[in-house]
C-alpha cells in the first residue's frame, strides 16, 4: 500500500494514512491503523519504528486538505467509535456538517474536523453484515463530489468502494484486487482495469469484483487494459519526474501524432465520435480547461479562428457556468484536461451539455470522467504526467488542439490548400523540433541559477506568444513561488510598465519575422521600451532573427516554425527555466507547496 500511496503522492500531500485488517490474539479481525501528518514519509518513518500487524486487506490514503488543517487528528482513514469501521475519502462532502451535528445529538464522538468522518460513524450505523449495501444508503444520504473506499473489522477480505465525481478505477489481478484513484498506484501488479461510473460502489474481495450502482442494481462496467508500464511511472536515473517529463516531450509529441495524420496528408481522427455533418454545421466553438490547460485553449483559439473562421471563445472553467454562457446545439465545446478530473472543468462540461452543445474532451487520462461525459474524445498520449507542474501534458494538448483545429478546417473545407498542407507537415516535424531545443538548455539552466534571488520576473509576449507568456508565469509562480506575471506585450503601456525597474527580468516570447512580421516589428519595438527603463530582457527568438540581437540581454533561440506551432518550442524554455530555478531555491519541484496534481475540488 505504501508502494502505491508512493505513486500517488503527487495528487496531494499534507498527510498519509493506512488501515489493515488484522487478526487479534482471540482470532477476532480489528483494524490497525497509523497516520500522520505531512509527506508520506513520515507516515513510512513511523510504520518502521512501529509495524502494524500482518494484513491482505487495507486502505491507505495521501491527503490534499480541505476541511480541517494536516494534522495526524485529520489524516485519513477515519474511523468510527468502537474502531469498527476505516474510511477514506477524496472530494468534498457538502452537508457534512448537518451529519456531523445528527451523529453528535446521536450520542457519537467526533474526532477530527474533517467533512470524512461522518462517513464511518455513518457506516458503522448502517452496518448489518453487507458492506457494500451500508456504503451504498450512506452515499445516498452524502451531497458533494466523493470517492470513497472502506474496510470493516467484521468483513474481513473486503473492501467497499463508491464514486460520485471524483476518480475510482479498479486493478483486476490474479487473486487480489485493487482500487485507487489512478492506475499509477497499482500498475505494478496489473495492466487490467475496471472503470467505475457515476454513482457506484464497488465490491473487492480477492477472488472477485462486483460493482453495482447506489440503488443496489447490477452496474455496466468497462474493462480496459492500461498501455502503459510501471517503468513510465518511475523517475526513471532523473532527480525529479519534472525533469523526466521535459525530456520525454518529443516522444509525447510524437505519439500523440501517430497514426492521425495520413500519408497522403490528411487528418484521420477516426475516434472523433462526433459526425462530420455535425462539426460543418458548428457555428461557435467554446473551449473550457483550468490553468496549463487553459493555457492551450488560449493557443487554440488563434489556431481555430485562423484555420476554420469559426469563432471561438475561451474561458477558465471555474468561471464558466456562473455567467449564463450562450450555447446550442451547434455549439462544439472543447473540455482540455490532463487529468480528466477536474472538477471545474467538468462543472463547465456537463453545463455545456445541458444547454445541448456537443462536447469533445482532450485529455491525457483513460477511463477518467471528462472524457467519459463527453460527446467525443481525443486522448493525447503523454503517458503518466507524475510532477504537479504540467509539461508534457500541455504540449500534447497543444498537439491535440492543432490537430481539432485542422480536421474541422478539413472537414468543412475552409482555408483548406498550401498553408494547411504545409502545417501538417511541420506539425510532423515537431518532435524534432523539440529534441533540438532541450539539447541546447544549459544556458538557460545558468541563467536560472543566476535569477534565483529575482523578485519578480515578467513574461510578455504577442498573438500565441501571450498564452506562452502566461504559461511561462504560471510554472514559475508554482514551482519557485515568486511574482511572475505574463502580459500581453502591447498591454504593457497600459499600466504594467509602470512596474519595470532597473534590473527586473524580462522574459520575451518572439514571434516569427516571417510572414506576419508586422507583429515581430511590434515586439522589438515593446523589447526596447522595457529596456530604456532598465529591464533586463531574457528574448525568447527564432534562429536567424537578427532584429533582437541589439536588445536582448540574453537571447535563447528556438527552431524556425510556423508562427501558429511556435508555442511547442517556445514554451519548452521556460520549463527549463523555472523548473531550474526552483531547484536553486531549494524546492521541491514535483511537489509544489499547497497544490495537488488532480483537483477534484471546486
Ligand atoms: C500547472 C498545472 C495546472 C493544471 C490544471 C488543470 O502546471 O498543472 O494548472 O493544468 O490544474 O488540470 P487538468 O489538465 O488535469 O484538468
Amino acid at each position: 500500500m505504501i508502494a502505491g500511496l508512493r505513486r500517488l503522492e503527487y495528487r496531494g500531500y499534507d498527510s498519509a494514512g493506512v488501515a489493515v485488517q488484522t487478526e487479534g490474539a482471540a482470532g477476532q479481525w480489528l483494524l490497525s491503523t497509523d497516520k500522520r501528518a505531512g509527506k508520506l514519509v513520515n507516515l513510512e518513518k513511523s510504520l518502521a519504528e512501529t509495524p502494524l500487524p500482518a494484513g491482505t486487506t487495507g486502505i491507505g490514503h495521501t491527503r490534499w486538505a480541505t476541511h480541517g488543517g494536516p494534522t495526524d487528528a485529520n489524516a485519513h482513514p477515519h474511523l468510527d467509535d468502537h474502531r469498527k469501521v476505516a474510511v477514506v475519502h477524496n472530494g468534498i462532502i457538502e452537508n457534512f456538517a448537518r451529519l456531523r451535528a445528527d451523529l453528535a445529538d446521536r450520542g457519537h464522538t467526533l474526532r477530527s474536523e474533517t467533512d470524512t468522518e461522518v462517513v464511518a460513524h455513518l457506516l458503522a450505523e448502517t452496518y448489518d453484515g453487507d458492506l457494500a449495501e451500508a456504503m451504498r444508503a450512506v452515499c445516498r444520504q452524502l451531497d458533494g463530489a466523493f470517492t470513497l473506499v472502506a474496510v470493516h473489522a467484521d468483513a474481513p477480505g473486503t473492501v467497499v468502494g463508491a464514486r460520485r465525481n471524483s476518480p475510482l478505477v479498479v486493478g483486476v489481478g490474479d487473486g487480489e484486487n485493487f482500487l485507487a484513484s489512478d492506475v499509477a498506484a497499482f500498475i505494478a501488479h496489473t495492466r487490467e482495469a475496471i472503470e467505475l461510473g457515476q454513482d457506484q460502489v464497488v465490491e473487492l474481495r480477492p477472488e472477485g469484483v462486483t460493482v453495482t450502482n447506489f440503488d443496489g442494481t447490477p452496474a455496466e462496467v468497462r474493462e480496459y487494459h492500461v498501455d502503459w508500464d510501471a517503468s513510465a511511472a518511475e523517475k526513471g536515473g532523473y532527480d525529479y519526474f519534472m525533469l523526466k517529463e521535459i525530456a520525454e516531450q518529443p516522444k509525447a509529441v510524437a505519439d500523440t501524432l501517430l497514426g492521425r495524420i495520413g500519408t497522403d496528408g490528411r487528418l484521420t481522427l477516426d475516434e472523433l465520435r462526433i459526425p462530420d455533418q455535425v462539426l460543418r454545421e458548428v457555428d461557435k466553438v467554446v473551449i473550457v480547461a483550468c490553468g496549463t490547460a487553459f493555457h492551450a485553449g488560449m493557443i487554440a483559439k488563434y489556431a481555430i479562428e485562423h484555420w476554420t473562421r469559426v469563432p471561438c471563445e475561451v474561458e477558465v472553467a471555474s468561471e464558466f457556468r456562473y455567467r449564463d454562457p450562450i450555447m446550442d446545439d451547434r455549439t462544439l465545446v472543447i473540455a482540455i484536461s490532463q487529468s480528466g478530473e477536474t472538477m471545474d472543468t467538468l462543472m463547465a462540461l456537463r453545463h455545456a451539455r445541458e444547454q445541448g452543445a456537443k462536447v469533445l474532451a482532450i485529455c491525457n487520462t483513460n477511463g477518467s470522467t471528462i472524457p467519459r461525459e463527453s460527446d467525443a474524445v481525443l486522448y493525447t498520449h503523454a503517458g503518466p504526467e507524475v510532477a504537479v507542474a504540467s509539461t508534457k501534458a500541455f504540449l500534447t494538448q497543444l498537439v491535440a488542439c492543432y490537430l481539432v483545429a485542422l480536421y474541422l478546417g478539413q472537414v468543412r473545407g475552409t482555408k483548406w490548400g498550401d498553408e494547411i498542407s504545409s502545417v501538417i507537415r511541420e506539425l510532423g516535424d515537431a518532435p524534432r523540433q523539440v529534441e533540438q531545443v532541450l539539447g541546447t538548455m544549459e544556458p538557460v539552466r545558468e541563467l536560472a541559477r543566476s535569477l534565483a534571488d529575482a523578485r519578480s520576473v515578467l513574461f510578455l509576449g504577442r498573438h500565441v506568444g501571450y498564452p506562452v507568456a502566461l504559461e511561462g508565469a504560471l510554472k514559475l509562480k508554482e514551482l519557485a513561488y515568486m511574482h511572475a506575471e505574463g502580459f500581453a506585450a502591447g498591454e504593457l503601456k497600459h499600466g504594467p510598465i509602470a512596474l519595470i525597474e532597473e534590473g527586473l527580468p524580462v522574459v520575451v516570447v518572439v514571434p516569427s519575422p516571417r510572414g506576419r512580421s508586422i507583429l515581430h516589428d511590434k515586439i522589438v519595438s515593446n523589447i526596447q521600451e522595457i529596456r530604456a527603463r532598465g529591464a533586463r530582457t531574457i528574448v525568447i527568438a527564432e534562429e536567424g532573427d537578427e532584429a533582437v540581437v541589439p536588445y536582448a540581454d540574453h537571447l535563447i533561440r528556438i527552431p524556425v516554425t510556423p508562427t501558429l506551432l511556435q508555442p511547442l518550442v517556445s514554451s519548452v524554455p521556460l520549463q527549463v527555466f523555472a523548473c531550474e530555478l526552483a531547484t536553486a531555491k531549494g524546492h521541491e519541484v514535483d511537489q509544489p507547496r499547497n497544490l495537488a496534481k488532480s483537483v477534484t475540488v471546486e
